[in-house]
């Protein structure tokens, strides 16, 4: 059953031709009652039931909700909800297509958790390029003003939708806010967290564009049927025969999924993009779950990247090193460095490392190891070590 989306899965080409939901066909399948009731609560039962119900963020880290309201909360100033619509991911457009074809469900997450945090303002940041998502928000966000119950002037604050001609990097959190305050897309050292410095100069939380689709879901029905269901989105792309966007529970196989995606002769899963290693057929029974996939030494992302048996495997990887090669920012100079290194040592080849090459490739990557402002070139160190083995 799907909850988010108004069909469950909704197919990749098809994204031109989704006709974005109204606010009546929304209303008519529960919507704005999560925010109703948001206002009946206040604020503070409405964070304790973002806590009850367990919610991470979707936006790759999994970073509990909750946690992160808490420290906005905890913090002074003027506070200000920054919402992610960045998604520049290889192979994710989950959050593209629930702008496009719900865009009211992601509202009304974004007025229950802006009423929830007390924020000054809502910031939209989204990849200028999703021009039909920014029509459909725009459309929702016009019938929404005539919402008397949950206009603007009932909650105390606006939202604004901020299209950004977008690189990779500047989905890192801090990196957006960079460029929000009119910097580079580049990301800093924390502390300071955006909780407590972030959008001009004020304690920010920044939250995925599905994250905010959850909170809606949380309030409309409890904090026990959001456990119970566990609802996501999967972003399905690859050599599938029905890529597309599935809403499914959290823990269904990934065997499960890769049969409703048409996924017949598939050598290889990655099941958070190009941040997390991949998955070998033989563990395809696993179950797409947070702690499921950590234990495995992977993890969910963004979106699930099936590639296909007839692929060489070689050009997969160095596809995917010379994307970090070219999407680091360059501010930390090893991450610029280091990534360029790998594309170069991860080559296609068309035959196989040799033991001594492999060695080479693994030690110089691990030396690159936590040495980066942010996460990015660890994600790449760790792919070169999950496919090395693979490619000897
Ligand atoms: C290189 C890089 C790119 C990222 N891109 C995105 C993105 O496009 N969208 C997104 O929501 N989060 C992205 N993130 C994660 C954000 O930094 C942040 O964790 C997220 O927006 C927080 O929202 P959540 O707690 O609701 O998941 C990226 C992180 C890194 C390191």
């Amino acid at each position: 059953m799907h909850q988010m989306l108004p069909q469950s899965p909704i197919a990749k080409q098809d994204l031109s031709r989704i006709i974005p939901e109204t606010l009546e066909q929304y209303r008519d399948r529960g919507g704005y009652q999560g925010l109703l009731r948001a206002i009946d609560l206040g604020p503070q039962a409405v964070r304790a039931q973002i806590r009850e119900s367990e919610l991470r963020g979707r936006g790759g880290a999994a970073f509990p909700t909750y946690l992160k309201w808490q420290a906005l909360v905890d913090a002074t100033g003027d506070k200000y909800l920054v919402v992610n619509g960045a998604e520049g991911e290889p192979g994710a457009f989950k959050d593209r297509f629930l702008m496009t074809a719900a865009p009211h469900q992601v509202l009304e997450g974004i007025q229950i958790s802006g009423f929830a945090l007390g924020v000054k303002d809502v910031i939209f940041y989204i990849n200028d390029q999703f021009q039909e998502a920014i029509t459909a928000l725009n459309g929702a966000l016009a019938e929404m003003a005539s919402m008397q119950w949950a206009g603007d002037s009932r909650l105390g604050f606006s939202v604004t939708l901020v299209p950004e001609s977008h690189v990779y990097i500047a989905g890192e959190e801090t990196a957006l806010i960079s460029v929000l305050n009119g910097g580079p897309a580049q990301p800093w050292r924390k502390p300071p967290y955006p909780t407590t410095q972030g959008y001009q100069g004020q304690p920010t939380a920044v939250n995925n564009v599905e994250t905010m689709a959850h909170v809606a879901l949380v309030l409309r029905n409890s904090p026990e049927w959001y456990k119970a269901y566990r609802p996501a989105l999967f972003s399905v792309d690859g050599d599938v025969a029905r890529p597309g966007v599935y809403e499914l529970p959290l823990g269904t196989s990934l065997q499960d999924l890769l049969t409703q995606a048409g996924g017949d002769d598939i050598q290889r899963v990655l099941p958070g993009g190009y941040s997390m290693p991949w998955i070998e057929p033989e563990d395809y029974q696993i179950a797409l779950d947070y702690s499921v996939l950590k234990e495995h030494g992977s993890g969910l992302g963004a979106s699930i990247i099936c590639i296909g048996g007839f692929r060489d495997l070689s050009i997969v990887v160095n596809e995917i090193m010379t994307f970090f090669a070219r999407e680091t920012c360059g501010k930390c100079p090893l991450c610029a460095r280091g990534t360029k290194m790998l594309a170069e040592m991860l080559t296609p080849r068309g035959s196989l490392l040799t033991p001594g090459e492999a060695e080479q490739i693994v030690l110089k990557a691990q030396k690159y190891r936590h040495k980066g402002i942010c996460t990015y070139m660890d994600t790449a160190v760790h792919m070169a070590e999950m496919a090395v083995p693979s490619l000897t």
